[in-house]
């Protein structure tokens, strides 16, 4: 097989890039390790920047997006037994779109099925090779049989354990990490939520975030250590752990139900850089990660892809600029998410060899927010994501 672009990893940052690439008239590839209901049966974050939504119209995925996703104008910041509404669309002009990241996949799959593109589900054993050359290839394995695909580009959207940058030479990759000493346990369930708006809680027990899919499924989580076990939180405990730390007004609304999926994730920063080796791209998760606490690691995603989508056009139009300044110019936007959801990781977690300092500290932070609007509109102004 021959194509301009060889896209190794079907989340939504490859499929993004195809769509974006199929509409700027460049032929590509997605090369996915796992089956089409494996990748859709992933439960992940789901607050979209506007940019971002604006991103997935432009491409033609945003139609069931307007019609299902729940546009939010603001947050609240729950301290000190009361819950602060941080007025998002008052601060900086914008808002959220509340849309799970699972279905931003299905959508980008199902275009990119009915424009009849190639998505190669199950390829097993990707590798790549000669990406120091101006004629990589990407080989892979699907039903026994080894297949080869000869490339001008690779895009490496693999995530985090993929094997586009664990195939780059050690010495030609700085990486920079930041390990959490906590968790986040999660659940989604059947069940209104709490509260219209996102609840994003600072106690004493430990963070909580109240979230949702819809006007009838909710997403919600409590911070829990790091040798934490999902056996250990009986749906009862968790709601139990949940409640205790919300505003009691709160809480006493608060509509529990069985679980439909419950998961222990670990909190960690996570950079790569630099995001290009040769005509090998990282993109998304491969490259960097961050705590979900700032819902940045999709529109993250987003954001780079959108940058190597035309960085690929300029180049097959004349110019190798996009692709030369590729990297600075994710790096850039990405360090700011990065600091952002460091930040914001800080701001509303228990850490668990405090001495009484920390929640001092936050706890002045947290009244100068909601009480300066420049405050408020720092945080206003990242949540919905800085301008491109
Ligand atoms: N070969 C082919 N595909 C692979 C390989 C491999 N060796 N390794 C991983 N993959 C696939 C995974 O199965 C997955 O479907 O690459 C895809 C990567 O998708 P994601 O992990 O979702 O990463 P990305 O598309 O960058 O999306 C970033 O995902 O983790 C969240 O918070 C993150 O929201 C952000 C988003
Ligand atoms: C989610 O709905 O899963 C979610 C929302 C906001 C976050 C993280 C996760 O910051």
């Amino acid at each position: 097989m021959r194509v301009q672009v060889a896209i190794v990893g079907g989340g939504p940052a490859g499929h993004l890039l195809g769509q974006l690439l199929y509409k700027a008239g460049i032929d590509a590839v997605v090369l996915e390790q796992r089956s089409q209901d494996y990748v859709l049966g992933r439960i992940r974050a789901g607050v979209l920047e506007q940019g971002t939504a604006d991103l997935l119209d432009e491409v033609g995925v945003g139609a069931r997006l307007h019609r299902e996703g729940l546009v939010h104008g603001g947050v609240a910041l729950g301290f000190g037994g009361a819950h602060h509404r941080i007025d998002l669309h008052k601060l900086t002009g914008k808002h959220v779109t509340v849309y799970g990241q699972t279905e931003v996949t299905k959508d980008l799959m199902e275009a990119r099925a009915a424009a009849g593109l190639t998505t190669i589900y199950e390829a097993e054993h990707v590798t790549l090779h000669d990406f120091d050359t101006p004629q990589p290839k990407v080989r892979y394995t699907k039903n026994g049989a080894t297949h080869e695909v000869l490339c001008d580009f690779i895009a490496g959207c693999d995530g985090y354990h993929g094997v586009s940058r664990a195939s780059v030479p050690a010495d030609a990759l700085r990486t920079y990490e930041k390990v959490y000493p906590f968790g986040w346990l999660g659940v989604l369930s059947e069940t209104p939520p709490v509260s219209e708006e996102l609840i994003y809680a600072n106690h004493e027990r430990g963070f909580a975030l109240c979230s949702m899919r819809s006007h009838t499924r909710s997403r919600y989580y409590v911070q829990c250590s790091l040798d934490d076990k999902v056996e250990n939180w009986s749906d009862a405990a968790f709601w139990d752990e949940l409640r205790r730390r919300l505003a009691p007004e709160v809480a006493e609304t608060l509509v529990t139900g069985p679980s439909i999926e419950k998961s222990i994730a670990p909190l960690r920063s996570f950079v790569a850089e630099p995001m290009r080796f040769g005509r090998l791209f990282l993109a998304g998760d491969a490259a960097h990660i961050v705590p979900p606490t700032g819902a940045k690691g999709l529109n993250l995603a987003v954001s780079d892809v959108r940058y190597l989508s035309r960085a690929f056009a300029e180049f097959y139009g004349g110019s190798e600029a996009g692709i030369n300044n590729y990297s600075d110019t994710c790096l850039r936007r990405v360090w700011k998410a990065v600091r952002f959801s460091w930040w914001f990781t800080s701001l509303m977690h228990k850490f668990p060899d405090d001495t009484g300092f920390g929640p001092k500290i936050q706890a002045a932070e947290l009244d100068y927010l909601i009480h300066s609007e420049a405050g408020s509109t720092a945080l206003a102004e990242n949540y919905v994501g800085l301008p491109y």
